[in-house]
């Protein structure tokens, strides 16, 4: 078609419309598809192999215990009696988001990103959302504990972090990163409060798709998730090909380092300017090598590359000797059970 007769490059008014001079009439674009939420949400089941849509309703919900306070809110064990499901229930406040339009519409697309999960074992499940009585009420699957109680408990009762452990760890995180990857994702908020894991031994990632508004937020703190920010975050002539996935990959490798020690590598950096210029200016963090084998020194050494194009890439990390190692042994469960039941005793409502 030449540009002449093509209708988008036409200066005609479309017929059916007057031309009035000063008036705009140009026609209103079709409304972007929204994720509404409501005091409802469809949920799908997997019942014998077959899936299965069921509707809750905001009132169904039992509430039940305390799971975790984070920065925006609450997370609570909530049952679901029709279906015999229980969720672990994410409280937002609302008024993070009304006071702001683009956020608004990122919590409101926030479904498709999220369900991704669905798809990948060390990705957490999300069943919905809801709005209902001045909250954002995200349900997603229940774990037993996240990655930040865990290894402080390990460290509290004086016992080894066995480095079996760590390599499921990064074996399920490098795994999710690649899954997201793939779907054109990343996560932007990788750290040990957002790695979950349960009794039988499995190990997820959660606060995926959200993260992108969390993180942005006015609500986020140095003290918080910047802890695990990447170099190119701070220093733009670092990011030649932009802010991609491996962004993750190195916090990845501080919460790695974290786990392994019992200490955030950056736990002495003296406020705000201190820790960026630990991240930016500074070597990367290391792990002792007499401490440590040094398969894991080395996942945690490529990992940490501050020039992101020389980071190891999730396919590199998958194929490393520190994950290839431990691939046919199972992970410990009498030293989770046994480390698990003490972190329990401490989850109390504050
Ligand atoms: N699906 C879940 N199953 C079990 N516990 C969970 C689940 N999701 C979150 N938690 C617990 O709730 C806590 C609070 O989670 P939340 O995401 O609100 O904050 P956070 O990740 O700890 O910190 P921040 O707000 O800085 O990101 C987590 O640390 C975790 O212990
Ligand atoms: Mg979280």
């Amino acid at each position: 078609m030449s540009e002449k007769n093509d209708p988008s490059t036409s200066k005609k008014t479309p017929k059916g419309l007057k031309s009035l001079k000063g008036l705009n009439l140009q026609p209103t674009p079709p409304p972007k598809p929204r994720f509404e939420l409501t005091r409802t949400c469809k949920i799908t089941k997997n019942e014998n192999g077959e899936t299965k849509e069921y509707t809750i309703c905001f009132d169904e919900l039992e509430k039940g215990d305390f799971l975790g306070r984070g920065q925006f809110g609450t997370v609570k064990k909530m049952f679901h009696q029709p279906t015999n499901l229980t969720f672990a229930v994410k409280m937002v406040n609302d008024t993070l988001m009304e006071s702001n339009d683009s956020r608004n519409s990122e919590i409101m697309d926030l479904a498709a990103p999220l369900k991704i999960g669905d798809g990948c074992p060390s990705l957490i499940k999300f069943y919905g959302a809801m709005h209902a009585e001045s909250y954002i009420w995200i349900l997603t699957e229940v774990m037993d504990t996240s990655l930040d109680r865990f290894y402080a408990k390990v460290f509290a009762m004086g016992i080894e972090m066995p480095e079996l452990f760590v390599s499921k760890v990064a074996y399920a995180v490098t795994y999710a990163l690649d899954f997201m990857r793939k779907a054109k994702m990343m996560h932007r908020d990788i750290k040990p409060s957002n790695i979950l894991l349960n009794y039988t031994g499995e190990i997820k990632v959660c606060d995926f798709g959200i993260s992108g508004f969390t993180t942005n937020s006015v609500c986020t703190t140095f003290k918080g998730c910047q802890r695990y920010m990447p170099p190119e975050k701070i220093d733009p002539y670092l990011s030649g090909n932009g802010y991609t996935i491996r962004a993750d990959i190195w916090s990845l490798g501080i919460s790695l380092i974290e786990i392994s020690t019992g200490e955030h590598p950056f736990k002495d950096s003296n406020g705000v300017l201190g820790l960026i210029k630990s991240i930016v200016q500074n070597d990367p963090p290391k792990l002792d090598q007499s401490k440590f084998s040094p398969e894991l020194c080395d996942f945690t050494d490529k990992c940490l590359v501050k020039i992101p194009d020389n980071r190891a890439s999730c396919s590199d990390l998958l194929d490393h000797e520190f994950i290839k190692k431990y691939m046919e042994t199972p992970n410990d469960l009498e030293y989770i059970k046994k480390v698990m039941d003490e972190v329990k005793k401490d989850i109390v409502e504050a």
